[in-house]
């Protein structure tokens, strides 16, 4: 296996047991728990944003595990909007709330933010074949960065449970497909295993840490955009838990490397139908247990989160909360910040908005809230087209104008 880049160490964070070389399967060969790349000594804040030329992911490549020398794997990822949402801030009680719209990456999820890190270090490191389980959004980023990188992608999904848009993009992209009966736990279960056997294949799940590497620089995007300030309190939704921590990893760097002095609070909201995490955390356990999953958030239909242990960590380093929302909750949040923003995102996006419909007020009027819309709405349509069936139908110029002069 390749060794890690000059500088970083992989670590594990169960153990802490090092590694100077990239582990197969990234799990400690102790105890079994999963990795992280560590840096030694701190970027600065010029060395972090200083470099000009395009937005995104690799303008913060002094702070990822690549040498300067290896040509990433792009599509132009990170360097997404970061919103005020003053409508939708109003009806939760919140001045300052934010909206970091990662739908707009390239292949319309936050995922691309990792996957071109892992990506380019799996293909630096020779490798021929890509593989990741999914609720749709890695497999459908994966395939786009592997066809990117001329390399072959197969993805594992659960049959039947994961959003057509997604499946759409993925065949696009040219991945091959294989479903596996059960929920994504029992993909992620059996493609791990399998990834441990085969040599040329690299795996593209959260449980590889160089997605989380670049998935960290959402943190650096906030810090700057909210003009070197960091918020009050970040939320977004856990699924498989790689995202919040990989946020919370680059908030503690910015604040270890001296280039801010705050950390955020990190609010992780689940969908009621499957919230481990959030059980775990309210309930001050130290393990999480493991349910099986049901909720219309396909994105977050998991019941048994592979990171939970760094997740569990994040909320209570940062002092955060976690919370559940239920289906209804979620779909009535997708709909107002879409008709009242105009910004349209994927059920699982949604939950931040539903939570903070329950505990917006707590937060204090004037706190700053940034919620991270994890995915784009065009890649789940399923929820929204019943109701596109029962919209007037016209035949020529003259219904029109009379449905035209009810609605004026
Ligand atoms: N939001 C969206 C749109 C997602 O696709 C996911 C995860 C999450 C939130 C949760 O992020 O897993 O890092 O806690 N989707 C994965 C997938 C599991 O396969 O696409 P997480």
């Amino acid at each position: 296996m390749s060794r890690v880049a000059e500088g970083w160490t992989l670590r594990c964070v169960n153990c802490g047991a090092t590694y100077e070389s990239d582990v197969r399967s990234y799990v400690c060969s102790r105890c079994s728990n999963l990795l992280e790349l560590v840096k030694r000594g701190s970027v600065s804040k010029r060395g972090l944003y200083g470099e000009v030329g395009q937005p995104g992911v690799w303008r913060f490549r002094k702070a990822l595990p690549l040498e300067a020398e290896v040509r990433p794997v792009s599509l132009s990822e990170g360097g997404t909007p970061l919103v005020h949402v003053s409508r939708v801030g109003a009806r939760v009680g919140l001045k300052w709330l934010y909206v970091k719209n990662e739908g707009q990456n390239p292949s319309g999820s936050f995922k691309d933010r990792g996957m071109t890190v892992s990506v380019t270090r799996a293909v630096q490191g020779g490798a021929k074949l890509l593989l990741c389980a999914s609720t749709g959004n890695t497999a459908a980023s994966m395939a786009a960065y592997a066809a990117r990188a001329g390399v072959t992608a197969l993805v594992t999904v659960p049959a039947g449970k994961v959003a057509s848009g997604k499946l759409a993009q993925v065949i696009a992209y040219g991945a091959k497909m294989i479903r596996v009966e059960g929920d994504f736990d029992a993909a992620l279960k059996i493609t791990l295993k399998v990834a441990s056997e085969i040599k040329e294949l690299a795996v593209m799940n959260s449980v590889n840490p160089y997605r989380i590497e670049g998935q960290k620089t959402t943190a650096y995007e906030i810090f700057e955009q909210m003009g070197q300030k960091v918020p009050d309190y970040v939320v977004l939704p856990v699924g498989n838990a790689g995202n919040i921590s990989a946020i919370w990893k680059g908030f503690k760097e910015l604040r270890d490397w001296g280039i801010s002095e705050a950390l955020p609070r990190m609010v992780g909201v689940q969908a009621a139908g499957a919230q481990p995490i959030v059980e775990a955390f309210q309930h001050g356990r130290d393990s999480v247990t493991a349910v099986q999953p049901k909720t219309i958030a396909s994105a977050i239909n998991i019941g048994n989160p592979a990171s939970w242990k760094k997740a569990l960590a994040a909320l209570r380093e940062s002092s955060g909360m976690a919370l559940a929302v239920t289906d209804e909750e979620t779909i009535a949040a997708r709909m107002e910040l879409a008709s009242t923003e105009g910004i349209f995102v994927e059920p699982a996006s949604a939950v931040p908005i539903a939570a903070l419909k329950k505990i917006g007020l707590k937060l204090g009027k004037g706190a700053t809230v940034v919620c991270i819309c994890t995915g784009n709405g065009l890649k789940d349509q399923e929820s929204v087209k019943v109701q596109l069936d029962s919209n007037p139908l016209v035949s020529g110029p003259d219904q029109l104008a009379s449905l035209l002069a009810k609605t004026a």
